[in-house]
């Protein structure tokens, strides 16, 4: 099922300049662009702050060749094999090293790691290295020793600045989408709420726009998640739309979501099935799982198979 976060996409930055970033990684990055020498690196830090935009941004003003492998969802030997080696042998056709972008590198398999490690040598004429990831740790030591970690931290100190340029970028946005907000300080609690997650808030204010306006909704709490609307398609069998509902709540922590059904389930579920019901969620709460969504999505098909629906 194609559905797209437009805003975050349509607004991501374009430059070095339009990221919102602390001054000192700020600085380093619009060093790295002057100097047009972009190192070997791991960006590492929490979702929706921007590692993946800032590689884009760069590869973009330097015109680079730039491929983005997805380490959560290519995380095997072969694709280092086949894939990486495919793209890191040859020379860009523009002028200047090509970048190969591993985001959530840490997701990669601990072989397709080592793998990385002998490429990152023996291709270094032609490609730059590039890893994201949200946790250091998951990188192997081999590769961190080659690719120095910008570790992507607000400083406290820094903290109100970013907000308020944050602040800034979501009026512009509004403004450019036409939509209005009832009350600005909305907007401003709202920012504090899921600050740093840039993506988060993005998607949120679009999800939360469809009326044109922007009101107090916006600061709902996960206990406004409507799971009597996920029972129904369950009881029904509607595996699209269950599919469709998870998309929508995503922005909502996954274990808050999997508790607000255990809550309900006495009121939608034969007693009988209950039991199998409870174990099932049990099953996928607090699992490290690289794909949230897949998780619940699993967990939902899971209970629309097995239980007995009032
Ligand atoms: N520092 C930022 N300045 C401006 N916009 C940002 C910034 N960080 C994130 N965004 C917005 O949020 C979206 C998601 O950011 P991005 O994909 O770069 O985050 P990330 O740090 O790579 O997150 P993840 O760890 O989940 O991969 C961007 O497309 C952009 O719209
Ligand atoms: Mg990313």
């Amino acid at each position: 099922m194609a559905y797209e976060y437009l805003w975050v996409e349509k607004y991501s930055p374009k430059t070095v300049e339009e990221c919102i970033l602390p001054a000192a990684i700020k600085k380093q990055f619009i060093d790295i662009r002057n100097s047009e020498k972009v190192p070997n690196m791991i960006l590492a830090g929490p979702k929706g702050g921007g590692k993946t935009s800032i590689c884009r941004a760069l590869a973009n003003e330097l015109d680079r060749d730039l491929m983005i492998i997805n380490g959560s969802d290519e995380r095997t030997i072969d694709v280092i094999r086949n894939k990486v080696k495919n793209y890191a042998s040859t020379v860009s056709l523009n002028p200047g090293k090509k970048i190969l972008l591993i985001d959530e590198g840490d997701n990669l398999t601990h072989d397709a790691q080592l793998a990385l490690r002998g490429c990152i040598e023996e291709f270094q004429r032609n490609c730059t290295f590039v890893f994201t990831c949200n946790n250091i740790n998951g990188i192997h030591e081999a590769i961190q020793s080659r690719c120095p970690p910008v570790i992507f931290k607000v400083p406290s100190t820094e903290r109100s600045v970013l907000m308020a340029e944050l602040y800034q970028r979501v009026l512009s946005i509004l403004e450019a989408e036409r939509i209005g907000c009832e009350d600005n300080r909305i907007l401003v609690k709202f920012i504090t709420k899921h600050f740093p997650d840039f993506r988060k808030i993005i998607h949120l204010l679009e999800t939360h726009s469809k009326s044109g306006v922007i009101g107090t909704n916006l600061l709902a709490q996960v206990s406004d998640v409507n799971v009597s609307t996920l029972f129904k398609c369950l009881k029904e069998r509607r595996f699209n739309d269950v599919r469709k509902w998870v998309v929508e709540n995503l922005d909502n922590e996954p274990n808050s979501i999997l508790r607000r059904v255990y809550d309900g389930l006495d009121n939608v579920m034969e007693q009988s099935s209950i039991p199998a019901a409870i174990l099932i969620i049990h099953d996928h709460m607090n699992t490290s799982v690289a794909d949230n969504e897949i998780n619940l999505v699993a967990c939902f098909i899971k209970m629309m198979v097995d239980c007995e629906w009032l």
